[in-house]
């Protein structure tokens, strides 16, 4: 594990640069620790749900920004790393945020999305009102770099930057339901206006919207089943 006391190297884009290897020897794990700790984590990940009704409780802002930079641990193409992480909690930005994704959610449930895409969410429950963008205390506004923008307009290729920033999301999830917290991925369709009421560079897109908090008293969820082990595992 990196010291995390430790000051920080300056983070530049190791392009070119000579592989430099140090050693890497973690304690291993007793096979008997492994299969307890598994078990209980494969138990409390299955309990995370996904929540669209939050309360106003505030969250502790470090658990927010420790799950974060759990999320920016994650492996990325190249070790690009092309992800940025917007913790919202302005009141006022999120309002914005709101209306602008109602405007555009209306126009998708009133046509854009389809005949089939609405059979779709039609178990979820979901419409074009998203109260939790202001209900929830803070949103995590994820975007993509899609290329490198270095300070003098340089631009360079970033690789795999879908799997990379789906990847850190997983584990931005998997950091907040293990700390307490509830969130939702919220995908709003076009999303364009998010890189203009944060002010985004124009190298980054954004790639979801993540209410944190709370669930609130009265929260309900759709009854979904999960595919079982038998339909998501093939052993060779
Ligand atoms: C990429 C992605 C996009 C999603 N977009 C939305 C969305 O825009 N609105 C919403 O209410 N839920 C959205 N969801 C949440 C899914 O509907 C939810 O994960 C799914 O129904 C399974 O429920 P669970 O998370 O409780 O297991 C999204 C999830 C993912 C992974």
């Amino acid at each position: 594990m990196s010291d995390i006391t430790a000051p920080p190297r300056p983070w530049a884009p190791v392009h070119g640069e000579p592989y430099r290897p140090v050693p890497y020897r973690p304690e291993r794990m007793p096979a008997d620790e492994s299969l307890t700790r598994a078990a209980e984590l494969r138990r409390r990940m299955d309990e995370r749900r996904t929540v669209r009704r939050f309360s106003a409780d505030p969250v502790p802002e470090q658990v927010l920004k420790d799950a974060i930079a759990c999320a920016a641990t994650a492996p990325s193409g190249a070790h690009q790393q092309p992800w940025t992480f917007v913790l919202v909690k302005d009141p006022e930005v999120r309002h914005r945020i709101r209306e602008a994704a109602e405007n555009e959610e209306r126009i998708s449930y009133d046509g854009r999305l389809g005949e089939e895409w609405l059979a779709a969410l039609r178990p979820l429950g979901t419409d074009a009102v998203k109260s939790h963008m202001t209900d929830a205390p803070a949103l995590v506004v994820v975007f993509q770099q899609r290329y490198w923008l270095g300070e003098d307009g340089t631009k360079r290729k970033h690789y795999y930057v879908d799997e990379s920033v789906g990847i850190a999301v997983g584990m931005l999830l998997s950091a907040l339901h293990l700390s307490g917290l509830a969130a939702l991925v919220h995908t709003p369709s076009p999303m364009r206006f998010l890189g203009e009421v944060l002010g985004r560079p124009e190298n980054e897109k954004a790639f979801a919207v993540i209410p944190v908090g709370y669930p609130a008293d009265d929260c309900e969820v759709p009854d979904l089943v999960r595919k079982s082990m038998d339909q998501v595992l093939v052993e060779v």
